[in-house]
């Protein structure tokens, strides 16, 4: 479905998503011994707006920091790229983006901006106040997974293209499904194009943990909201309140780990999906990791997927990492 004028352009990949998305991988989920849920059901409209107010916690520094770190270097950013489309990944509100659009307006009239989401919701509103924004910009809003948009992405109508990664998303992908994720970038660069990635470094835990348990409570009622997402989705009767949400920071594997704990032994029942499962009182239901990074491994791997590192940039205390690559190879040169 695509729907076209002057200086708007909307492709929405979602139809192909519903009729993949089956429930299957929740039910392989929840039937193994450690059960889990795919994150991605952690971002309905609903999730993305309690997501947007994480960002504003005090608690959970990375989106603070990773915008200091923009607004520090996005001139410099601009001016090794030259005038360039900017695609990015996962673009929430794309608060992070206004930093690069006001940096390469500085360069350029000619603006364009293809956010890809999820979230068709969050993704028109943002694109609405971007138009209203920058009367200069031209955009393209992709509804749909990572892989859906990667795959077919439109051709670049400026002379060079950026994909921007922010947030630290890379870190919720495991190291399989992240080399997965990085070759599929490679695949849909050409050389010379640049990708440009936000990553949480490794730091002192109490921090880490802080970020992920607010006082608030705002993380856990987006960690709870992926029940309220599948109850929604399957016709399912998860009760919210016989839940409690549970992240800690794994040591040895450098990564915070989600989890929602049942308060009882229950059973919940999943109607779309005629599946039924039993719940033990404090066994728990794994949702999302978040990696926290060594710059120079990172660094390092980026490198065997052919991203040539050309600028990397972190704020005063080393929380956050702000890494401009450049695409170095295309199809059979690639390794
Ligand atoms: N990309 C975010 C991160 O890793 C996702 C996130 C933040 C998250 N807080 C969360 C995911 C709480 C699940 C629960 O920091």
């Amino acid at each position: 479905m695509a729907n076209e004028n002057h200086r708007f352009r909307w492709i929405n990949f979602n139809p192909i998503a519903a009729s993949i998305d089956d429930g299957r991988d929740v039910i392989q989920g929840l039937n193994q011994s450690q059960k889990t849920l795919p994150c991605r059901y952690l971002y309905d409209d609903r999730g993305s707006e309690l997501f947007e107010q994480i960002t504003d916690l005090p608690e959970y520094y990375p989106t603070r920091t990773e915008q200091a770190i923009l607004e520090q270097y996005a001139l410099e950013i601009a001016e090794l790229t030259g005038v360039c489309e900017l695609v990015e990944l996962g673009s929430g509100s794309s608060r992070k983006t206004h930093v690069l659009l006001e940096a390469y307006s500085q360069f350029s009239d000619r603006l364009h901006y293809c956010p890809i989401d999820i979230s068709a919701g969050i993704l028109k509103t943002t694109a609405l106040e971007l138009l209203n924004r920058y009367p200069n910009l031209k955009l393209c809003g992709l509804a749909g997974t990572y892989e859906q948009a990667l795959a077919q992405l439109p051709p670049p109508e400026l002379e060079n293209r950026m994909l921007i990664f922010l947030g630290s998303t890379l870190g919720n992908l495991n190291d399989k499904e992240c080399n997965k994720f990085l070759t599929q970038i490679q695949q849909a660069l050409q050389p010379g194009e640049f990708f440009l990635l936000g990553v949480d470094l490794q730091k002192p835990i109490q921090t880490i943990e802080a970020a992920y348990n607010d006082a608030q409570g705002i993380t856990a009622e987006f960690n709870l909201n992926i029940l309220r997402h599948l109850n929604h989705r399957f016709d399912g009767d998860f009760d919210i309140d016989l839940f409690e949400h549970f992240a800690f920071y794994n040591q040895e594997q450098h990564q915070i780990e989600m989890h929602l704990r049942s308060l009882v032994t229950q059973t919940v029942f999943l109607k779309a999906l005629n599946y039924r499962f039993i719940i033990n009182a404090g066994e728990t239901i794994h949702t999302e990791i978040s990696r926290k990074f060594d710059l120079s491994k990172l660094v390092d791997n980026l490198a065997s997927h052919a991203f040539k590192p050309l600028q990397i940039r972190t704020d005063p205390q080393d929380w956050f990492g702000l890494i401009l690559c450049q695409c170095q190879c295309a199809g059979d040169d690639c390794p």
